[in-house]
């Protein structure tokens, strides 16, 4: 059993369906996918990509990102809570899974998040241009900390006894020295809406030997204290130069 890692697919993008719509149904019958986040705003769009990647896949393992939870095209009043347990029925009716997955000594657990202003706090400039500002919907008084804390708090898995290796993943970046540090600047005005120090807690409590990210769309992999850092998101049609645009095999087993 192999383990693959993608994220960001973004499958708005006629090119970006295509592809998931164009892989394989025999390839990876005994494999996992861990799917961390941004398909699409779109439900019906969500679920094709979704029954696509579980035609596919033994199994696939999701946590919805920021696109995800978009309201920006559904009905007047639903908060982007509500779109997660939209999101959540979606992938079941898929047959997705967004637990823990645990397979012999194996543990794989999905880690809610969102970001919260831990990687510095957001210029003028980064809260009239991000998207989610607007597209994102939350109940009365809802700052991203509390978001934040609401998704970090879903996160309650115990690791089973006679687990050897755990694998966690994120939609978002769990430490802010996985960004590139010679990023221009318009890049860097981005760390505050792009991750959470609470994830990298979170994962080094459950003892995580590998983390799958996404959101920053820079493909890398990069070994920090004991945890391998993985981001493998397909990202957008222009993004060749910092996306790969192919499944990464992240354990063979
Ligand atoms: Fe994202």
């Amino acid at each position: 059993m192999r383990v693959f890692a993608l994220s960001d697919i973004h499958v708005d993008y006629d090119s970006n369906a295509r592809w998931v719509e164009n892989l394989s149904t025999a390839d990876y019958r005994d494999d996992v996918l861990i799917l961390a986040g941004d398909v699409s705003d779109r439900l019906s769009a969500l679920s094709r990509c979704l029954h696509q990647f579980a035609r596919c896949f033994r199994q696939v393992l999701f946590v919805p990102g920021n696109h995800d939870l978009w309201v920006l095209r559904d009905t007047p009043g639903k908060t982007s809570f509500d779109k997660f347990r939209e999101v959540a029925v979606v992938a079941e009716d898929a047959g997705v899974s967004m637990q823990p997955f645990l397979r012999g000594s194996l543990y794989i657990v999905p880690l809610f998040s969102w970001y919260d202003y831990t990687f510095g706090a957001p210029s003028d400039t980064l809260r009239a241009a991000w998207m989610d500002f607007v597209a994102c919907r939350w109940p009365d008084g809802f700052a991203p900390e509390d978001i934040s804390l609401h998704f970090s708090a879903l996160n309650q898995t115990r690791v089973p006894e006679d687990v050897a290796r755990v694998i966690t993943f994120s939609h978002f970046v769990p430490r802010i020295d996985l960004l590139p540090s010679s990023l221009p600047a318009e890049h860097r005005m981005l760390f505050p809406v792009l991750g959470s120090t609470h994830i990298d807690t979170q994962l080094r409590r459950l003892k995580s030997q590998m983390h799958v990210y996404g959101h920053s769309h820079i493909n890398r992999q990069r070994l920090i204290d004991g945890v391998i850092y993985i981001n493998n998101a397909f990202g957008y049609p222009h993004e060749e130069r910092i996306a790969a645009k192919q499944l990464t095999a992240i354990l063979d087993d």
